[in-house]
């Protein structure tokens, strides 16, 4: 089958397109047509990219771990059906969706929601999950409170922003003055350019602060926060960073079909929307994973399309 692969190269890592084995479902795992996938260019820099689960060196993983499509064989002890269209992410460790065919596990897995095309579908599972396991999980925000959101016209940040408020909270967010219009309407009560104020100026006393920049940004939240204030971090320097509080503040997204199937509800319903930023030909994948120029809306989640949509 067609995929495409990390090159491993250091420091800044990019993609090639090749010929690989079409992978075969083991027993209690699921073959899925790829649709379309999510793209997370910080993905090739990510531990489970360069290390296999045993910690021994990774060659070559097929990255974007979150898809739309069809299942088409499955293992033993698979409840699904052939034909079945589903979206969702597999673990970091298995090889991605950006190829002709992934294999995962059912329970990484949901019915597609009917209202939405691969395209849009395959922009959800991992910014959906990760503010969902952050806000929630973690920050356990509470309708009625202030929520501080750095990055909210990003892949996570859109999906974010929109499940704060769907949860009744205020959501006070930075991102580029050209995104503010976009964030209010989308639910944001505040939007607050990063590149020309002081977040500090408008967010004193938040409840819950969720972080998708790291750096100071990370660093200076820690002062906003109010009394009972609670900070989750998804940046990628809070893996190795040597402070223990913001090493408490990160976690890393997790598959989970309880949580997708409250998002597909939630999609189905119209209270949740894909933002897709731009959809990129399966044969131009690797441009979105280096950051190449291309038509981009400034917002949401780059998606490569495996299989052209009308
Ligand atoms: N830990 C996990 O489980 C997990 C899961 C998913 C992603 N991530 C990580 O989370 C981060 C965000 O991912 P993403 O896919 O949402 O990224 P993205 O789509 O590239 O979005 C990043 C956004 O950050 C905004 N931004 C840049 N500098 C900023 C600043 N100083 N202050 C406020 N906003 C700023 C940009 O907004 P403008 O365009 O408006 O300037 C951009 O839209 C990445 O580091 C990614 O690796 C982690």
């Amino acid at each position: 089958m067609n995929a495409w692969q990390s090159d491993d190269t250091r420091p800044i890592p990019g993609v090639f397109q090749n010929v690989v084995e079409q992978p075969v479902p083991n027993r209690g795992e699921v073959l899925i047509q790829v649709h379309a996938a999510g793209v997370t260019p910080s993905e090739l820099q990510w531990y489970p990219t360069t290390h296999t689960n045993v910690g021994t060196n990774r060659r070559h993983a097929i990255p974007g771990h979150e898809f739309s499509g069809v299942v088409v064989a499955m293992g033993d002890g698979v409840d699904l059906k052939i034909g079945q269209e589903v979206f969702g992410m597999n673990d970091w460790y298995a090889e991605g969706a950006t190829a002709e065919f992934c294999c995962t596990v059912p329970s990484a897995v949901a019915q597609k929601p009917a209202r939405l095309t691969h395209v849009e579908a395959a922009s959800i599972p991992i910014a959906a999950l990760t503010a969902w396991q952050g806000l929630f999980d973690r920050a356990r925000l509470q309708p009625g409170e202030r929520v501080l959101i750095h990055g909210g016209s990003g892949a996570v940040g859109v999906i974010a922003v929109q499940l704060a408020r769907w949860r009744g909270a205020q959501v006070i967010t930075t991102a580029s003055a050209r995104n503010r219009e976009f964030l209010l309407q989308l639910g944001a009560s505040q939007v607050i350019d990063y590149r020309t104020e002081q977040f500090e100026d408008f967010s004193r006393g938040v409840d819950v602060v969720f972080d998708t920049v790291g750096g100071s940004m990370l660093s200076r939240s820690w002062n906003v926060l109010g009394p009972a204030g609670r900070l989750v971090t998804i940046a990628a320097d809070g893996e190795s960073t040597p402070d223990e509080r913001t090493k408490q503040a990160f976690f890393i997204v997790e598959p989970n079909q309880h949580q997708l199937l409250e998002i597909t509800g939630l999609l189905d319903s119209g209270h949740l929307r894909p933002i897709v930023d731009a959809v990129v030909p399966f044969d131009q994948a690797g441009a979105a994973y280096v950051g190449q120029n291309m038509p981009r809306r400034g917002h949401g989640r780059i998606v490569v399309a495996v299989i052209p949509e009308d």
